[in-house]
């Protein structure tokens, strides 16, 4: 058990760190630069199992304690940035135009390489640590292809941990919550294919905008009339593409949305009820559709003792009124589900802050929750894999 006073003389160097990863951002899996700062970091803290090229560009490295009976436990940062022009104004701005780390990638890594070189030097536990730093989160696939890749299996991993800044709670302040802590996330596109002609003449044509118009509102009753409002679904359509001018009936039009939800059942609903639904109103109408659902990020499940653990290292840091173990979770997703499907563990919210909100050209990572993050990953450890 660690205060976060013992983390504080790492902060300056870390932020060293992180300003370097924030001027030369990398996106998805193409973080070839960035991998190699943080091996060259890790192998000089003495660190020297790094297995590189892991889902192309990811890194695990393995940092054993003084006491090798006990079991490994994997830490988690993702690495990639965000195609948006920075306009945070900062003196280590991005030097690459139209790339920023806008949802502070940079700090997690910084944050993660501070513990590394804390663990690496003190190596008071019992088992082993992996630390995994992994691609394209960005772009939902890249914690997938880490585990398709066997880290789990490879390294012994027994139960892993990720972390996430959030603008708007204080610094040095956590949250968290046992359960659901982010949606999942799938995608539809509808084509409505309906009958072109002259707009003078409607009845001639059977018009795809005035259909998909309909299938729009119609979509919404999905989640207001036939889910149970106690429980949570979020169907948005967020393209609509139809006609190129003003006295033209086109002959189709396209729409495409996301569906978010923390329940099994209710993304099966979403994505038979939706094509259901469409299909019968442009039917109505005599038109026809094309439906395309994918399945992307699964729901992220708060394994029970993972979040106990979690909440026990955070209290241990900074107090437990700073500790929030009853957040409300998050609609939004986070590709950290599926090291959570393949392994028991937790996720926790650091506080970054009254800064810009994440993914927005003003956002940066806030350097002084460095100590928090640091301090937050050595009690971990030490907690899970005491003596
Ligand atoms: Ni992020």
């Amino acid at each position: 058990m660690r205060g976060v006073e013992m983390f504080r003389d790492l902060q300056s160097e870390a932020t060293e760190w992180r300003r370097h990863l924030h001027r030369y951002p990398e996106l998805d899996y193409r973080v070839h630069n960035t991998a190699e700062f943080l091996t060259e970091k890790l192998s000089s803290f003495g660190i020297n199992h790094i297995e590189t090229g892991i889902a192309e560009t990811g890194i695990v490295a393995v940092i054993e304690g003084e006491g090798k009976k006990g079991p490994t436990i994997g830490l988690r940062a993702d690495m990639d940035a965000l195609p948006i022009l920075e306009a945070s104004n900062k003196p280590w701005s991005s030097t690459i135009a139209g790339k920023m780390h806008a949802c502070g990638h940079d700090g997690h890594m910084a944050m993660l390489l501070g513990a590394a070189k804390f663990l690496a030097k003190t190596r008071n536990f019992n088992g082993s640590v992996a630390l995994i730093f992994q691609p394209a989160e960005e772009d939902g696939q890249g914690g997938k292809r880490m585990v398709q890749d066997g880290i789990m299996d490879r390294f012994g991993i027994s139960q892993v941990f990720g972390m996430h800044n959030r603008p708007g709670i204080a610094v040095g302040k956590f949250a968290t919550c046992g359960g659901p802590n982010a949606a999942s996330l799938d995608e539809f596109d509808i084509v409505v294919k309906g009958r072109g002609g002259h707009a003078a003449q409607p009845h001639r044509t059977t018009d795809p905008i005035v259909v998909a118009a309909q299938i729009i509102v119609g979509l919404q009753t999905l989640v207001s009339r036939s889910t149970d409002p106690t429980e949570s679904l979020v169907i948005s359509v967020t393209k609509l593409n139809a006609g190129t001018a003003y006295n033209v009936i086109p002959e189709r039009a396209e729409l495409a949305g996301t569906v978010r939800t923390f329940l099994p059942s209710l993304r099966d609903f979403a994505e038979r009820q939706i094509e259901a639904l469409a299909q019968g109103i442009a039917q109505g109408f005599g038109a026809e559709i094309e439906f395309k659902h994918r399945r992307l990020e699964p729901v992220m499940l708060n394994h029970a003792d993972g979040t106990n653990l979690a909440i026990k290292a955070a209290c241990a840091l900074v107090g437990s009124e700073f500790v929030d173990d009853n957040m409300r979770p998050s609609m939004g997703s986070e590709d950290f589900a599926y090291m959570l499907e393949a392994r028991p563990g937790a996720y926790i919210r650091i506080g970054n802050g009254p800064t810009a909100s994440l993914h927005h050209p003003a956002y940066d990572f806030n350097d002084e929750a460095m100590p928090y993050g640091i301090g937050y990953w050595v009690n971990l450890v030490e907690m899970a894999l005491a003596f």
